[in-house]
Protein backbone atom coordinates (compact mmCIF):
# COMPACT_ATOMS: atom_id res chain seq x y z
CA UNK A 1 0.00 0.00 0.00
CA UNK A 2 1.53 3.53 -0.94
CA UNK A 3 2.91 5.52 2.24
CA UNK A 4 0.13 8.72 3.13
CA UNK A 5 1.80 11.42 4.45
CA UNK A 6 0.55 11.79 7.89
CA UNK A 7 1.63 14.99 10.49
CA UNK A 8 -0.83 14.65 12.97
CA UNK A 9 -2.74 12.33 14.49
CA UNK A 10 -4.82 11.79 18.01
CA UNK A 11 -4.51 9.24 19.93
CA UNK A 12 -7.59 8.26 23.04
CA UNK A 13 -8.56 5.52 25.33
CA UNK A 14 -12.14 4.27 25.68
CA UNK A 15 -14.69 2.15 27.28
CA UNK A 16 -13.22 0.06 30.57
CA UNK A 17 -9.83 1.04 31.18
CA UNK A 18 -7.30 -2.10 31.12
CA UNK A 19 -3.71 -2.49 32.35
CA UNK A 20 -1.51 -1.86 29.36
CA UNK A 21 -3.63 1.16 28.15
CA UNK A 22 -0.53 3.38 29.12
CA UNK A 23 1.31 1.13 26.74
CA UNK A 24 -0.12 1.76 24.40
CA UNK A 25 0.00 5.56 24.14
CA UNK A 26 3.33 5.37 24.87
CA UNK A 27 4.14 3.19 21.96
CA UNK A 28 2.23 5.47 19.43
CA UNK A 29 3.38 8.52 20.94
CA UNK A 30 6.92 7.25 20.30
CA UNK A 31 6.74 5.89 16.99
CA UNK A 32 5.13 8.56 15.66
CA UNK A 33 7.76 10.71 17.41
CA UNK A 34 9.81 8.53 15.33
CA UNK A 35 8.39 9.31 12.04
CA UNK A 36 8.17 12.49 12.15
CA UNK A 37 4.45 13.03 13.45
CA UNK A 38 2.83 15.05 16.12
CA UNK A 39 0.77 13.53 18.69
CA UNK A 40 -2.46 14.91 20.34
CA UNK A 41 -3.58 12.54 23.51
CA UNK A 42 -7.61 13.20 23.53
CA UNK A 43 -8.55 13.02 27.32
CA UNK A 44 -11.76 10.94 28.20
CA UNK A 45 -12.37 9.05 25.22
CA UNK A 46 -14.50 10.43 22.88
CA UNK A 47 -16.11 12.66 25.05
CA UNK A 48 -12.95 14.53 24.78
CA UNK A 49 -13.00 14.64 20.80
CA UNK A 50 -16.88 16.56 21.19
CA UNK A 51 -15.29 18.33 23.75
CA UNK A 52 -12.44 19.30 22.63
CA UNK A 53 -10.48 18.30 25.44
CA UNK A 54 -6.57 17.06 24.41
CA UNK A 55 -3.32 17.93 24.70
CA UNK A 56 -0.07 17.62 23.22
CA UNK A 57 2.06 14.60 23.65
CA UNK A 58 6.02 14.11 23.34
CA UNK A 59 8.38 11.51 23.09
CA UNK A 60 9.22 12.80 27.05
CA UNK A 61 5.55 13.08 27.94
CA UNK A 62 5.29 9.45 27.74
CA UNK A 63 8.48 8.84 30.29
CA UNK A 64 7.43 6.24 33.17
CA UNK A 65 4.62 5.34 31.34
CA UNK A 66 5.20 1.79 30.69
CA UNK A 67 4.72 0.08 34.29
CA UNK A 68 1.27 2.59 35.12
CA UNK A 69 -2.16 0.83 35.25
CA UNK A 70 -5.01 2.56 34.71
CA UNK A 71 -5.11 5.79 31.23
CA UNK A 72 -3.20 8.57 31.91
CA UNK A 73 -5.84 10.03 28.89
CA UNK A 74 -8.78 9.12 31.62
CA UNK A 75 -11.75 7.23 29.94
CA UNK A 76 -15.56 6.80 29.67
CA UNK A 77 -18.31 5.51 27.70
CA UNK A 78 -19.67 8.50 25.89
CA UNK A 79 -23.61 8.20 25.26
CA UNK A 80 -23.33 10.68 22.71
CA UNK A 81 -21.00 9.12 19.99
CA UNK A 82 -23.58 6.78 20.11
CA UNK A 83 -26.04 9.66 17.94
CA UNK A 84 -25.32 10.88 14.39
CA UNK A 85 -25.00 14.39 15.61
CA UNK A 86 -22.38 13.60 18.24
CA UNK A 87 -20.62 11.59 15.36
CA UNK A 88 -20.74 14.20 13.30
CA UNK A 89 -19.53 16.98 15.71
CA UNK A 90 -16.51 14.31 16.18
CA UNK A 91 -15.72 14.28 12.56
CA UNK A 92 -15.93 18.00 12.36
CA UNK A 93 -13.41 18.74 15.20
CA UNK A 94 -10.93 16.14 13.42
CA UNK A 95 -10.68 18.24 10.81
CA UNK A 96 -10.38 21.28 12.62
CA UNK A 97 -7.48 20.01 14.34
CA UNK A 98 -6.17 18.23 11.26
CA UNK A 99 -6.24 15.30 12.81
CA UNK A 100 -5.04 12.56 9.72
CA UNK A 101 -5.70 9.92 12.08
CA UNK A 102 -7.24 8.79 15.35
CA UNK A 103 -5.89 5.24 17.41
CA UNK A 104 -8.54 4.40 19.33
CA UNK A 105 -8.01 1.73 21.99
CA UNK A 106 -10.73 -0.05 24.17
CA UNK A 107 -13.22 -2.39 23.02
CA UNK A 108 -16.39 -3.18 21.23
CA UNK A 109 -18.12 0.15 21.80
CA UNK A 110 -15.20 1.90 20.99
CA UNK A 111 -14.79 0.37 17.60
CA UNK A 112 -18.10 1.48 16.77
CA UNK A 113 -17.04 4.72 17.24
CA UNK A 114 -14.12 4.29 15.23
CA UNK A 115 -16.55 3.52 12.25
CA UNK A 116 -18.60 6.08 12.71
CA UNK A 117 -15.34 8.55 12.44
CA UNK A 118 -13.68 6.17 9.31
CA UNK A 119 -16.93 6.66 7.57
CA UNK A 120 -17.05 10.23 8.02
CA UNK A 121 -13.76 10.40 6.88
CA UNK A 122 -11.15 9.81 9.64
CA UNK A 123 -8.82 7.38 9.43
CA UNK A 124 -9.34 5.53 12.39
CA UNK A 125 -6.83 2.34 14.05
CA UNK A 126 -8.45 0.42 16.85
CA UNK A 127 -6.53 -1.05 19.61
CA UNK A 128 -8.26 -3.81 21.47
CA UNK A 129 -7.89 -2.80 25.51
CA UNK A 130 -10.43 -4.66 27.46
CA UNK A 131 -9.36 -6.81 30.54
CA UNK A 132 -12.66 -9.27 29.29
CA UNK A 133 -10.71 -10.62 26.62
CA UNK A 134 -14.16 -10.88 23.94
CA UNK A 135 -13.27 -9.39 20.96
CA UNK A 136 -14.11 -11.05 18.47
CA UNK A 137 -11.24 -10.58 16.09
CA UNK A 138 -8.28 -11.09 18.23
CA UNK A 139 -6.93 -13.95 20.41
CA UNK A 140 -6.07 -11.04 23.20
CA UNK A 141 -7.01 -8.03 24.21
CA UNK A 142 -4.68 -5.82 26.26
CA UNK A 143 -5.31 -5.82 30.28
CA UNK A 144 -6.59 -9.69 30.09
CA UNK A 145 -3.28 -11.06 31.55
CA UNK A 146 -2.95 -8.23 34.22
CA UNK A 147 -6.67 -8.71 35.38
CA UNK A 148 -6.03 -12.96 35.48
CA UNK A 149 -2.64 -12.53 37.55
CA UNK A 150 -4.47 -10.16 39.68
CA UNK A 151 -7.67 -12.14 40.40
CA UNK A 152 -5.35 -15.38 41.40
CA UNK A 153 -3.45 -12.86 43.80
CA UNK A 154 -6.62 -12.22 45.75
CA UNK A 155 -7.94 -15.45 45.31
CA UNK A 156 -5.02 -17.36 46.52
CA UNK A 157 -5.35 -14.79 49.78
CA UNK A 158 -8.92 -16.21 50.11
CA UNK A 159 -7.96 -19.58 50.02
CA UNK A 160 -5.43 -19.48 53.54
CA UNK A 161 -8.48 -18.17 55.27
CA UNK A 162 -11.02 -20.69 53.67
CA UNK A 163 -8.97 -23.36 54.29
CA UNK A 164 -8.62 -22.35 57.88
CA UNK A 165 -12.53 -22.34 58.28
CA UNK A 166 -13.37 -25.10 56.32
CA UNK A 167 -15.57 -23.23 54.11
CA UNK A 168 -16.53 -22.53 50.48
CA UNK A 169 -15.29 -19.56 48.74
CA UNK A 170 -17.54 -18.21 46.24
CA UNK A 171 -15.63 -15.43 44.06
CA UNK A 172 -17.18 -13.12 41.06
CA UNK A 173 -14.91 -12.36 38.68
CA UNK A 174 -15.86 -9.78 36.28
CA UNK A 175 -16.15 -10.50 32.05
CA UNK A 176 -19.40 -8.68 31.48
CA UNK A 177 -21.37 -10.97 29.33
CA UNK A 178 -18.25 -13.36 28.66
CA UNK A 179 -16.77 -16.35 30.49
CA UNK A 180 -12.87 -15.59 29.12
CA UNK A 181 -12.14 -14.28 32.48
CA UNK A 182 -13.37 -16.20 35.03
CA UNK A 183 -12.26 -19.72 33.13
CA UNK A 184 -8.82 -18.43 32.75
CA UNK A 185 -8.96 -17.55 36.49
CA UNK A 186 -11.04 -20.57 37.71
CA UNK A 187 -8.16 -22.89 35.68
CA UNK A 188 -5.43 -21.16 37.51
CA UNK A 189 -6.84 -21.47 40.98
CA UNK A 190 -8.00 -24.86 40.24
CA UNK A 191 -11.52 -24.11 41.02
CA UNK A 192 -13.67 -26.86 42.21
CA UNK A 193 -16.60 -24.87 39.48
CA UNK A 194 -16.68 -22.45 37.26
CA UNK A 195 -19.56 -20.96 36.14
CA UNK A 196 -19.81 -18.91 32.65
CA UNK A 197 -22.46 -17.77 30.64
CA UNK A 198 -21.66 -19.72 28.11
CA UNK A 199 -22.82 -22.64 29.75
CA UNK A 200 -26.12 -23.22 31.64
CA UNK A 201 -24.35 -25.61 34.50
CA UNK A 202 -26.25 -28.40 35.54
CA UNK A 203 -25.88 -27.20 39.63
CA UNK A 204 -26.19 -31.07 41.24
CA UNK A 205 -23.41 -32.65 38.74
CA UNK A 206 -20.95 -29.27 38.31
CA UNK A 207 -21.13 -27.98 41.52
CA UNK A 208 -22.37 -30.16 44.22
CA UNK A 209 -21.61 -33.11 43.28
CA UNK A 210 -17.92 -31.53 42.74
CA UNK A 211 -17.90 -30.79 46.39
CA UNK A 212 -18.83 -33.36 47.96
CA UNK A 213 -16.01 -35.42 45.51
CA UNK A 214 -13.75 -32.78 47.18
CA UNK A 215 -14.91 -33.29 50.74
CA UNK A 216 -14.58 -37.27 50.20
CA UNK A 217 -11.24 -36.87 49.24
CA UNK A 218 -10.68 -35.02 52.53
CA UNK A 219 -10.66 -31.67 50.96
CA UNK A 220 -11.82 -29.44 53.46
CA UNK A 221 -11.92 -26.24 51.01
CA UNK A 222 -13.13 -25.51 47.98
CA UNK A 223 -13.00 -22.01 45.37
CA UNK A 224 -15.99 -21.71 42.93
CA UNK A 225 -15.95 -18.91 40.44
CA UNK A 226 -18.86 -17.33 39.06
CA UNK A 227 -18.42 -15.20 35.84
CA UNK A 228 -20.40 -11.93 36.40
CA UNK A 229 -22.38 -12.26 33.47
CA UNK A 230 -23.46 -15.77 34.41
CA UNK A 231 -27.40 -16.46 34.93
CA UNK A 232 -27.96 -16.80 38.32
CA UNK A 233 -26.13 -13.92 40.82
CA UNK A 234 -22.87 -15.33 43.12
CA UNK A 235 -25.51 -14.74 46.30
CA UNK A 236 -28.09 -17.37 44.96
CA UNK A 237 -24.76 -19.69 44.08
CA UNK A 238 -23.53 -19.21 47.39
CA UNK A 239 -26.87 -19.57 49.30
CA UNK A 240 -27.52 -22.72 46.93
CA UNK A 241 -24.17 -24.25 47.87
CA UNK A 242 -24.50 -23.61 51.56
CA UNK A 243 -28.51 -24.82 51.94
CA UNK A 244 -27.12 -28.41 50.03
CA UNK A 245 -23.78 -29.20 50.66
CA UNK A 246 -23.92 -27.82 54.65
CA UNK A 247 -20.85 -25.79 54.66
CA UNK A 248 -20.87 -22.61 55.09
CA UNK A 249 -19.64 -20.39 52.27
CA UNK A 250 -18.72 -16.33 51.79
CA UNK A 251 -18.79 -14.49 48.78
CA UNK A 252 -16.04 -12.41 47.28
CA UNK A 253 -16.55 -10.07 44.15
CA UNK A 254 -13.25 -8.88 43.04
CA UNK A 255 -14.92 -5.91 41.29
CA UNK A 256 -13.13 -3.09 39.85
CA UNK A 257 -9.96 -3.97 41.60
CA UNK A 258 -8.92 -6.44 38.53
CA UNK A 259 -8.75 -4.02 36.54
CA UNK A 260 -6.18 -2.11 38.60
CA UNK A 261 -2.42 -2.40 39.06
CA UNK A 262 1.09 -2.48 36.98
CA UNK A 263 0.81 -4.37 33.93
CA UNK A 264 2.53 -7.69 33.53
CA UNK A 265 5.36 -8.51 30.98
CA UNK A 266 2.86 -9.88 28.76
CA UNK A 267 0.68 -6.88 28.17
CA UNK A 268 3.24 -4.31 28.37
CA UNK A 269 4.81 -6.23 25.32
CA UNK A 270 1.38 -6.89 23.53
CA UNK A 271 1.17 -3.07 24.17
CA UNK A 272 3.89 -2.12 22.75
CA UNK A 273 3.58 -4.16 19.74
CA UNK A 274 -0.15 -3.04 18.42
CA UNK A 275 0.72 0.94 19.63
CA UNK A 276 3.36 0.88 17.42
CA UNK A 277 1.70 -1.23 14.34
CA UNK A 278 -1.73 0.81 14.64
CA UNK A 279 0.91 4.00 13.96
CA UNK A 280 2.74 2.00 11.07
CA UNK A 281 -0.79 0.90 9.32
CA UNK A 282 -2.07 4.84 9.69
CA UNK A 283 1.41 5.89 7.49
CA UNK A 284 0.13 3.06 5.16
CA UNK A 285 -3.01 4.81 4.60
CA UNK A 286 -4.95 2.16 6.26
CA UNK A 287 -8.20 3.63 7.06
CA UNK A 288 -10.67 1.74 9.02
CA UNK A 289 -9.00 -1.31 10.72
CA UNK A 290 -8.30 -3.05 14.24
CA UNK A 291 -5.26 -3.93 15.45
CA UNK A 292 -5.39 -8.04 16.00
CA UNK A 293 -3.56 -11.00 17.57
CA UNK A 294 -4.20 -13.98 15.29
CA UNK A 295 -2.15 -17.36 15.53
CA UNK A 296 0.39 -15.16 17.65
CA UNK A 297 1.07 -12.87 15.34
CA UNK A 298 0.15 -8.86 14.92
CA UNK A 299 -2.44 -7.97 12.03
CA UNK A 300 -5.06 -6.25 11.16
CA UNK A 301 -8.52 -6.35 10.24
CA UNK A 302 -11.74 -4.23 8.60
CA UNK A 303 -13.20 -2.80 11.55
CA UNK A 304 -16.78 -3.80 10.25
CA UNK A 305 -15.55 -7.23 9.59
CA UNK A 306 -13.93 -7.25 12.83
CA UNK A 307 -17.43 -6.27 14.71
CA UNK A 308 -19.51 -9.29 13.27
CA UNK A 309 -17.02 -11.64 14.59
CA UNK A 310 -17.57 -13.80 17.64
CA UNK A 311 -15.69 -14.61 20.33
CA UNK A 312 -16.03 -18.51 21.02
CA UNK A 313 -14.90 -19.86 24.32
CA UNK A 314 -11.90 -21.87 25.29
CA UNK A 315 -13.88 -25.16 24.94
CA UNK A 316 -11.01 -27.39 25.20
CA UNK A 317 -9.78 -25.82 28.25
CA UNK A 318 -13.31 -25.94 29.22
CA UNK A 319 -13.46 -29.07 29.05
CA UNK A 320 -10.10 -29.85 30.32
CA UNK A 321 -11.05 -28.00 33.28
CA UNK A 322 -14.30 -29.97 33.69
CA UNK A 323 -12.13 -33.46 33.82
CA UNK A 324 -9.27 -32.15 36.01
CA UNK A 325 -11.12 -29.80 38.51
CA UNK A 326 -12.92 -32.68 40.93
O1 LIG B 1 -15.33 -4.16 30.14
C1 LIG B 1 -14.56 -4.13 31.29
C2 LIG B 1 -15.42 -4.23 32.52
O2 LIG B 1 -14.58 -4.18 33.65
C3 LIG B 1 -16.35 -5.44 32.57
O3 LIG B 1 -15.68 -6.61 32.97
C4 LIG B 1 -17.39 -4.96 33.54
O4 LIG B 1 -18.62 -5.62 33.32
C5 LIG B 1 -17.50 -3.50 33.22
O5 LIG B 1 -16.30 -3.12 32.59
C6 LIG B 1 -17.72 -2.62 34.41
O6 LIG B 1 -17.92 -1.32 33.95
P1 LIG B 1 -17.87 -0.02 34.87
O7 LIG B 1 -16.44 0.23 35.23
O8 LIG B 1 -18.43 1.05 33.99
O9 LIG B 1 -18.68 -0.31 36.09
Amino acid sequence: MEEKKIRRIAVLTSGGDAPGMNAVVRAVVRTACANGIEVLGINHGYSGLLNNDFRKLTARSVDGLLQRGGTMLYTARCQEMMTEEGQQRAANNCRYLGIDGLICCGGDGTYRGALALARRGVPCIGIPGTIDNDIGCTEYTIGFDTASNTAIQCIDKLRDTMQSHERISVVEVMGRHAGHLALNVGCAVGAAAILVPEHEANFENDVIERVRQGRINQRNHHIIIVAEGYSMSTQEVADQVQEQTGMDTRVTILGHVQRGGAPTVRDRVIATQMGNYAVLALMEGKEKRIVAMQDGKIVDIDIEEALEMKKPLDEALYEAEQSISI
